[in-house]
């Protein structure tokens, strides 16, 4: 058993109740590798924002539970080393079975989603419930999530929205005892959000699609206040970078993300972290794609992967300052 508290990890319990209070959100960025993580600690240290490193079940085969433990603790210790020791939180992503969940604690994460979303509503309350009571004897925080996203999350691939329902979510989190909520107002996984013909189309050209729901997050929190939302399938898919993409032999066709204004809001709200893992993806394909199309004579990994990791904390950076509110809240 490796405890998180040795890493110099945190849990997310009081970052997720200043930003309550504070009324802004914790970014949770997915991570895989060393650049991304280099990124996200770069970006946050020098905006001073605390942060969520996010790892997917896919991401754990992908780069291995004990590498991806020691990135984070490496995150802990570069972080110190740029010069501020900003909070930092190691947490399984969509977690989908008690093992999985179980392992990564023992593992040393910090905190850990359960995600019974896709069960009926009692096998989630039953699934989740067992996470928490292991989860809590370590001091670690759980996530719970109700109501099912569109899109892709690993192996899990959904068609429709199914709203979170207002009704349930106090039920929910008294029977499980979670420490947060992941709810589902209209986001979605991945950079296709929304078909073309669901959007409206601006006099500038651009394509604005349907709100998010906000009534439903607002009946929620009348349900439980000041009980912390999560908010995931959040990234905006930036037009400048698909584009980029697309200029330099991509193939992306109707990629279209949740507006930025609409996640500052709900980051007012009891939304306090906001998941984002798809326009890390775009900038990092972005900037490959172009330094190798400028540059066909390089063949050194460090010559792509620098200006991707670049790319990538300038992402993060606009996301803490000018979307989630989290700078200078470390
Ligand atoms: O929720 C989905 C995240 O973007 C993780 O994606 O399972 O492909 O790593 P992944
Ligand atoms: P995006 O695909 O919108 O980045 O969502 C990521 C996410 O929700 C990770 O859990
Ligand atoms: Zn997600």
């Amino acid at each position: 058993m490796v405890s998180y508290k040795e890493l110099g990890l945190v849990n997310s319990r009081e970052i997720f109740k200043k930003a309550i209070k504070g009324k802004y959100a914790i970014p949770a960025f997915n991570f895989n590798n060393m650049e991304q993580m280099q990124a996200i600690i770069q970006a946050c240290v020098e905006e001073n924002s605390p942060v969520i490193l996010q790892v997917s079940s896919g991401a754990r085969k992908y780069a291995n539970q004990t590498i991806l433990r020691y990135l984070a603790q490496g995150a802990v210790g570069y972080a110190k080393e740029l010069g501020k020791n900003i909070p930092i939180v190691l947490h399984l992503d969509h977690g989908d079975t008690f093992e999985l969940c179980k392992s990564c604690i023992d593992f040393g994460f910090s905190s850990v989603m359960i995600d019974g979303s896709h069960h009926s509503y009692n096998e989630n309350v039953i699934l989740t419930r067992k996470v928490v009571e292991y989860a809590h004897r370590y001091d670690i925080s759980v996530e719970g999530e109700l109501g099912v996203l569109a899109g892709i999350e690993d192996d899990v691939v959904a068609e429709h929205h199914t709203y979170t329902q207002p009704e349930e979510v106090e039920d929910f989190v008294s029977k499980t005892g979670v420490d947060s909520l992941a709810i589902s107002i209209g986001t979605s996984h991945g950079a296709n959000k929304f078909k073309p013909e669901q959007c409206i189309r601006s006099a500038e050209g651009v394509l604005i699609p349907p709100p998010l729901r906000f009534d439903i997050l607002e009946a929620i929190e009348e349900r439980i206040p000041d009980f912390p939302i999560v908010l995931h399938g959040a990234s905006s898919v930036p037009q400048e970078q698909v584009a980029v993409i697309n200029n330099n032999g991509g193939k992306l066709k109707d990629a279209i993300g949740i507006p930025e204004e609409q996640l500052r809001c709900a980051a007012k709200s009891a939304v306090c972290k906001i998941n984002i893992d798809s326009d890390g993806r775009l900038a990092m394909t972005a900037a490959i794609r172009s330094t190798l199309n400028m540059h066909p004579e390089w063949f050194d990994p460090r010559q792509y992967l620098g200006p991707a990791r670049e790319l990538l904390k300038a992402l993060y950076k606009h996301k803490v300052v000018h979307v989630l509110g989290s700078a200078g809240k470390a």
